[in-house]
């Protein structure tokens, strides 16, 4: 077992660790720890707050997520059984989980998304030049995190001036550290600030529709009612946490990626049809989403004796790295044939945003290498990446 995890007995018969998935570490550190504790076991228990079960046997991860009657998404984090807040359709069953996914399908489909392609591009393209004659930037800060918000607050209609004020509240909900942050009061007040502002885009719109993606999910009805105020701010936070952090996490890996493989920069720069299967290659073998799940009732998975009302962490990196599953699975191939892994999960609450979020990657990757054919990482940084989501922290590039 690895080192970074200390023993801590056995539960109900199985190996309990010390396990705590909020800790950041050194760069890839998370996914190899992965690899390492699947080699060994098909599941444990971890013994961080009330305690909670992980499964690392990849197919049983997949089947748990597509199970919906046994796996609930009531909660979807391990360490809170019973939290007192909603996000819509996440935390949703079917068949309501079911009806909110009709509606937000057109939205999200893939001719609504195709028919963004050309404005992508030009937010992608425009923020590359800003900084292609500066010669290093943190990619992280001046392009990953930025184009994906962006385009997301075009597609809901929200003002571009808020861009800074909605970097900084991401920074602060997702990437304060311990030491930064130690009794979670940013953290909490840039959520009190996030859902404050939603509540006044909604007011703002029931007074006055305009033509976005807000005002019309507004008009939405479930079983012939209106979507309440109440469920619209519940979708909007949803839409912020699963939206914003994730496009950017995929791009630092994928420059990380091919800072770190020039010959692989070189073949998708002389051959940009490369780039399609390297995208997804690179969600794949850096998988960074953990999902949870609350057992309704008593079953077995993973080797896990799982009770009723128990949680179970299921993540997604011992599913896409798996030996059983793909040859060579730690390498992105670029031109490996079944790429079907599951970055975007699996079952009714597979990612909505998965069409939008690959044409903004395949958008970026070809932008940045069409105008920055040419980089490595600067010398001297410390690389770390963050726990829950295993995204870089900051990378420093140079060309
Ligand atoms: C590379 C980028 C992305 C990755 C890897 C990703 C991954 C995921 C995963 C793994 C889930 C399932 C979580 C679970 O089973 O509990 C999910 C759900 C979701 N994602 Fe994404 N996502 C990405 C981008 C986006 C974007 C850009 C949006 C929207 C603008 C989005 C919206 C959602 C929503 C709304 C859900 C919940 C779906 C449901 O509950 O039915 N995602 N995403």
């Amino acid at each position: 077992m690895s080192a970074t995890l200390e023993p801590d007995g056995t539960h109900q018969g199985v190996p309990a660790y010390h396990f705590d998935n909020r800790l950041g570490g050194p760069v890839l550190s998370h996914q190899e720890r992965w690899d390492e504790i699947a080699r060994t076991h098909s599941g444990f228990r971890s013994t961080t707050a009330r305690g909670y079960w992980v499964v690392t046997e990849g197919e049983a991860v997949q089947q748990a997520l597509q199970d919906w009657r046994t796996f609930s998404n009531q909660s979807v984090t391990a360490l809170d059984p019973d939290p007192r807040f909603l996000w819509i359709p996440e935390m949703l069953d079917p068949p309501q989980h079911t009806a909110w996914r009709r509606l937000l399908g057109s939205a999200f489909s893939p001719k609504t998304v195709a028919a963004r392609e050309p404005e992508i591009r030009e937010v992608a393209s425009g923020l590359i030049d800003e900084l292609k004659d500066s010669g290093s930037a943190d990619v992280l800060d001046s392009f990953a995190r930025r184009f994906p918000t962006l385009i997301f607050m075009r597609l809901m209609g929200l003002p571009e001036q808020d861009l800074p004020q909605f970097l900084d509240w991401i920074h602060d909900l997702l990437h304060l550290s311990h030491g930064e942050d130690p009794h979670g009061e940013r953290q909490l007040s840039a959520m009190n600030a996030v859902s404050e502002y939603f509540e006044q885009q909604i007011a703002i719109r029931r007074e006055a529709p305009r033509d976005d993606l807000l005002s019309r999910a507004m008009t939405w009805t479930i079983d012939d009612e209106p979507i309440s105020d109440r469920d619209m701010h519940a979708f909007c936070i949803l839409l912020f946490q699963a939206g914003f952090d994730t496009v950017p996490i995929s791009i630092g890996w994928a420059l990380y990626h091919f800072a770190t493989h020039p010959e692989q920069r070189r073949a998708i720069v002389e051959d940009p049809a490369l780039i399609p299967t390297a995208v997804e290659e690179i969600l794949r073998v850096y998988s960074f989403v953990v999902p949870a799940r609350k057992a309704t009732q008593d079953v077995e998975i993973g080797g896990c004796p799982v009770r009723a009302g128990e949680m179970v962490m299921l993540p997604l990196a011992v599913s896409n790295r798996d030996p059983e599953r793909f040859d060579r699975p730690l390498e992105v191939d670029l031109r490996r044939k079944a790429t079907n892994h599951i970055a975007f999960g699996s079952g009714p609450h597979r990612c909505l945003g998965s069409h939008l979020a690959r044409l903004e990657l395949n958008v970026a990757v070809e932008a940045w290498h069409r105008r920055i054919p040419d980089y490595g990482i600067t010398a001297g940084q410390d690389l770390e990446q963050h726990g829950n989501m295993y995204g870089i922290k900051q990378l420093r590039l140079e060309w």
